[in-house]
């Protein structure tokens, strides 16, 4: 079998019992749920209910991800705050306009939520319930939820090529499907009803009551709320502790666990960015990028990791209120008494401060007395503490 169709495979049977998917398929409505943890994000279940307002196959839908369902007229907006809400780890309810694979137009509301593991906090997938919006889908006075037009044939005829290449996909797909439909008046955006959107949030109740449940025998329990893991848990007391006396922006990340989540973070992190400690805690750095941060600069992080090597970037960071700020962040590996390495520490400095070196030593200084200081902690606090980190 294909390696990405294993790794699809095993994302779903690790977490949940057999069964899982024979109880999921009983729930009565159309749902999806994704794996932000394999390449390009893809679609590990996809429910009949879906299935069959979608009029894709299973093999047609597994393995992709859910953009192959949108289409030229698809709200651009919408779709970067689902991109937004994944980035954030973050719930959200919005009204979407998906195509079947006839090329069909659909008004639904759209709502996600992410399924967090207990034991680490980390995201393991994310659901998404698909209500079709009924009752007020127009197309030039025709109703959307109509089927068979060949008007709609030939107009939306060019999305069906969509589910054969992500590349088509990604590459123009707006320009070139635009031309096809110019002339064409669907709505902006399509309010749900009341009872839609309570359809909607019962259903993500009762998806993740299914998956809570059939995570149970599996080790691998996961619930539908980020378990705020306090810091005393995620690194020992005493260097909680020490690292409290530390009054730089930093984070420390734990390269055993999945993901690499963050273990502790610094107050002056926090005031930087804005979020509250429980909210960054067991997540992965990523969060803090956005839509125009760089990508040879996230590549260049992520081979600084694999080759145990620090490394400072520039790097455009968002906070939790979306501004943007300028990060110089140094990145460096930190070793335990045995000499393996603990943790990563990421030190952050937002550049406006820089070139004001209100601190008086460089900010590059700066950056390294803050990695002595961890690593003197570090290194205190795991002897005779068992190397719990080797
Ligand atoms: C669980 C889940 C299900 C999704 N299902 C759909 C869907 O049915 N239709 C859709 O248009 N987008 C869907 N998406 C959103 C896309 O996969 C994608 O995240 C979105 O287009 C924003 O990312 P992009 O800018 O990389 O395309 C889904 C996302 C998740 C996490």
């Amino acid at each position: 079998m294909d390696s990405h169709l294993v790794l699809i495979e095993k994302s779903f049977d690790t977490c949940y019992s057999i069964g899982a998917r024979e109880a999921l398929d009983e729930l009565p409505e159309c749902f999806t749920i994704t794996d932000p943890s394999i390449s390009g994000h893809p679609i590990v279940f996809a429910s009949s209910c879906f299935l069959k307002m979608s009029r894709y196959s299973e093999d047609e839908v597994i393995g992709r991800n859910g953009r192959i369902f949108q289409g030229p007229k698809t709200n651009r907006r919408s779709v970067m705050e689902i991109r937004e809400a994944i980035r954030e780890e973050r719930a959200l309810q919005i009204s979407l306009l998906n195509y079947r694979k006839d090329g069909t137009p659909f008004w639904m509301l759209f709502h996600m939520c992410p399924v967090f593991c207990k034991e680490d906090g980390r995201v393991v997938h994310f659901v998404a319930v698909q209500v079709p919006i009924l009752g007020r889908q127009r197309l030039n006075g025709t109703s959307l939820s109509e089927e068979g037009s060949g008007f709609r044939e030939i107009v939306f005829g060019s999305c069906r090529r969509e589910v054969c290449s992500d590349s088509l996909v990604d590459t123009g797909r707006v320009l070139s499907l635009d031309s096809d439909t110019r002339g064409l008046n669907i709505a902006e955006t399509c309010e749900a009803s009341e009872a839609e959107k309570r359809r909607a949030a019962s259903a993500i109740k009762n998806i993740l009551s299914v998956l809570t449940q059939h995570s149970e025998s599996t080790g691998k329990l996961v619930c539908g709320k980020r378990c705020s893991l306090p810091g005393a848990t995620l690194v020992s007391s005493s260097l909680n502790i020490s690292l409290g006396r530390i009054k730089q922006s930093f984070v420390l990340t734990e390269p055993h666990l999945p993901d690499m989540p963050i273990v502790y973070a610094s107050d002056a992190f926090l005031e930087l960015t804005g979020y509250a400690r429980n909210e960054v805690l067991g997540r992965n750095c990523r969060f803090l990028s956005g839509v125009e941060t760089n990508s040879s600069v996230l590549q260049k992080i992520k081979e600084s990791i694999q080759t145990e090597q620090a490394c400072t970037v520039r790097i455009l960071n968002y906070r939790k209120n979306k501004s943007t700020f300028r990060n110089l962040l140094h990145i460096s590996p930190v070793r335990n008494a045995t000499g393996k390495i603990a943790y990563y520490v990421g030190v952050q400095i937002e550049e406006e401060y820089k070139s004001q070196e209100r601190h008086g030593l460089n900010p590059e200084k700066r950056q390294l007395s803050c990695v002595g200081a961890v690593r003197i902690a570090v290194r205190s606090t795991s002897i005779g503490a068992g190397s719990s980190k080797s």
